[in-house]
C-alpha cells in the first residue's frame, strides 16, 4: 500500500475555488483485474483515488474499442497519441491489436505515468509505451508534434477544462505536417489526416456537449458524428474527406 498526498481543493480545479486547502493523506490500494476486450483479455491495475479519475478504467473504453475494431483499417499506418489515457488500457489494447504506434498522455502526474507503465508490463508490452505528462492548455512538451491521429475516451467530464482541452487539441492538429501517405490515403480513407477521434459513455449534459463542440468550431475545427457516440474533430480544410463517408451522420 502506498500513500499519496493530495489537496481536495484541486478536485476539478477552478479559478474561483474557495474550498479548504488542507492536505489529506490518501492510502492508495492497487488492484489488478482482468477485463474482456474484443478478442482479448487484458489485466489492468487500478487504484483507489486520483483527483482527475485517472485511477480507474472507465466503461466508455469498451464501447470505443468495439467501434475501433470495426474501423481498424483507419488506424493502420498512423502515429497515434491518446489524451487522458488514465490506466492506459485503450492504448495497450490498440498496441496489442494492430501493433499501433501509440503514445499515452495524461495529467502531469508521476503516479499515473507509473501505473500506465505497470499496465504495459503486465500485458507483455516491453519496452513500455511512450508517455507524455501534460496538463491540457499548458505548453505542450513536444514543440513539433506529428501525430496523425489523436484519440480519447471519456474525457469530457470537466467542463471548466474545455478551453484548455481545445487549446491542446488545436495545437496538436494545427501543427501537424501533412505527409505523402496522408495525401495518398485521402480519397479512400473515411478519416481525415490529422484527426481527433473520441467517444464517451459517461452522460454529460447536452448543453455541456454543445459547449465543447461550439468551442471546437470557434477554434476553426470541424465536428462530425460518426455514430455510436464517436465524434471526429479535424481541421476545417480537411473535413471534406469525411463529409462523404457513409457512416457520417452529421451533428445530432
Ligand atoms: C474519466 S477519466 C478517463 C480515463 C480513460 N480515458 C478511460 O476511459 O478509462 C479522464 C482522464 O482525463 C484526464 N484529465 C482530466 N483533466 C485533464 C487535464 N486537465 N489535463 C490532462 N489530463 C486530464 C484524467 O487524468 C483522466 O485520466
Amino acid at each position: 500500500m502506498d500513500i499519496a498526498l493530495f489537496s481536495p481543493s484541486s478536485l476539478f480545479a477552478q479559478d474561483d475555488d474557495s474550498s479548504s486547502d488542507e492536505e489529506e493523506e490518501i492510502h492508495q490500494n492497487y488492484e489488478e483485474r482482468s477485463h474482456k476486450f474484443p478478442g482479448m483479455d487484458l489485466v489492468i491495475r487500478e487504484f483507489t483515488f486520483h483527483q482527475l479519475n485517472a485511477n480507474l478504467l472507465w466503461p466508455g473504453t469498451f464501447a470505443f474499442t468495439e467501434w475501433l475494431v470495426q474501423h481498424k483499417s483507419w488506424l493502420e499506418e498512423r502515429r497515434i497519441i491518446e489524451l487522458g489515457s488514465g490506466t492506459g488500457a485503450l492504448a495497450i489494447f490498440l498496441n496489442k491489436l494492430i501493433g499501433a504506434d501509440i503514445t499515452t498522455s495524461d495529467f502531469n502526474d508521476e503516479e499515473v505515468e507509473e501505473n500506465i507503465a505497470h499496465n504495459c508490463r503486465i500485458n507483455g508490452i516491453l519496452p513500455v509505451l511512450p508517455h507524455i505528462r501534460h496538463s491540457w492548455g499548458e505548453t505542450f512538451p513536444v514543440t513539433e508534434p506529428d501525430w496523425d491521429l489523436i484519440i480519447a475516451s471519456d474525457i469530457l467530464l470537466y467542463v471548466k477544462q474545455y478551453p484548455n482541452l481545445i487549446k491542446t487539441l488545436s495545437f496538436l492538429l494545427k501543427s501537424y505536417k501533412m505527409k505523402d501517405i496522408a495525401a495518398f490515403a485521402g480519397e479512400g480513407d473515411g478519416l481525415p489526416w490529422p484527426a481527433f477521434l473520441m467517444s464517451w459513455k459517461r452522460r454529460i449534459g447536452k448543453e455541456d456537449e454543445e459547449l465543447f463542440f461550439s468551442g471546437c468550431k470557434d477554434s476553426g475545427l470541424s465536428v462530425s458524428h460518426f455514430g455510436s457516440r464517436v465524434y471526429c474533430i479535424s481541421l476545417e480544410e480537411t473535413s471534406h474527406s469525411i463529409v462523404d463517408a457513409p457512416i457520417c451522420t452529421g451533428m445530432r
